[in-house]
């Protein structure tokens, strides 16, 4: 019998938004991501040792140095998890790159690159491989050069169209812009009430994005991530991509077919799409900052991945020692 996730999967390629082997393949998901969060939670578990254990070795053969031995040794645990992660999903796995690195174009393209190469010992092809970067102006410019060079890029932590339209300028393969995080932000601001789906600013937002980016022809992807209840992820029926969690993914099974008819639609665009803009440097900043969700939700979300890496080095600073 079909349920709302079938339907669902005939408009959109459904990712799960989860690391966890055992759920990718449970729901047949058809790309997956690795972040510091999932990698420090999935590394606790005895199973994946192995893949930690090959990561610190490989760390201390390449170098004396404690410094760079913890770097290698978490990009080389990043990779370990991707290529296992690539055995299971038939598409493409997101590997981040280093959030402190949000505001410095020539470190991140040089980290990418370095993962890149890291694949490829490990027998990946860079097609597999998607390099997630935050949506600042200079993450933004460091996707446009490895764009060019064939390296393929994941937007994430994106929260307005301004953002949306450098990253299609960049010619970047994906974005993944927030849903949730965008609800929480304007449901606190009205002391807590809920949205309705249909009136959900998150919803709204990625609506807005996929129509504009399909009325001025761009190549870009859009992959809905980060949401909060099923109704959000209906109402984006007709997205490119949608990447939820195991549990809503669950809801959706549980749910009826009759619920999800395509509400995005490339074919039938509504007449109030705004006209293109090439944001240059100070139009981007400018924008972002007279946006007061999308420029605290970015920052925010560098601050927390940061974090998340830095409980990853303590960790791993351990078991170098
Ligand atoms: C892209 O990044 C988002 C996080 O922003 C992640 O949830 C998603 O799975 C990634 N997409 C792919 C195709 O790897």
């Amino acid at each position: 019998m079909s349920n709302a996730l079938e339907q669902l999967k005939k408009y959109t390629t459904i990712v799960a938004d989860t690391a966890d082997f055992e759920e990718l393949t449970k729901f047949h998901s058809q790309d997956s991501t690795t972040n510091p969060s999932l990698v420090v939670a999935a590394a606790a578990i005895p199973k994946y040792k192995p893949l930690v254990d090959d990561a610190i070795k490989y760390a201390k053969s390449v170098t004396q140095d404690k410094k760079q031995q913890l770097t290698l040794a978490i990009d080389k645990l990043f990779v370990n998890f991707g290529v296992e992660i690539l055995k299971i999903v038939p598409g493409r796995v997101s590997t981040e790159v280093d959030a402190r690195l949000s505001f410095d174009t020539a470190g991140s393209i040089k980290k990418a690159k370095e993962l890149i190469q890291m694949y490829k010992d490990a027998g990946i092809e860079k097609e597999r491989v998607l390099i997630k970067l935050a949506s600042t102006w200079e993450g933004i410019e460091a996707a446009r050069v490895l764009e060019k060079e064939g390296i393929h890029c994941n937007m994430t932590l994106l929260f307005s169209l301004v953002q949306a339209q450098a990253c299609a300028e960049a010619g970047v393969t994906l974005i993944s812009p927030f849903v949730g995080r965008i609800t929480d932000y304007f449901k606190q601001q009205q002391g807590g009430k809920d949205f309705v789906a249909k009136e959900d600013p998150g919803v709204i937002s990625v609506q807005g994005i996929f129509n504009y980016y399909k009325k001025h022809g761009y190549k870009t992807q859009v992959m809905g991530a980060s949401f909060r209840s099923k109704e959000q992820t209906i109402e984006l029926a007709g997205c490119d991509l949608l990447t939820i969690s195991p549990k809503i993914l669950t809801d959706l099974q549980q749910a009826d077919a009759s619920l999800v008819t395509k509400k995005l639609d490339a074919s039938t665009l509504p007449s109030d799409i705004p006209n293109k803009v090439v944001p240059d440097y100070k139009t981007f900043i400018w924008e972002l900052n007279n946006n007061p969700m999308a420029h605290f939700k970015t920052a925010e979300g560098i601050r927390s991945f940061a974090t998340d890496l830095g409980k990853l080095e303590k960790t791993i600073e351990q078991l170098l020692a």
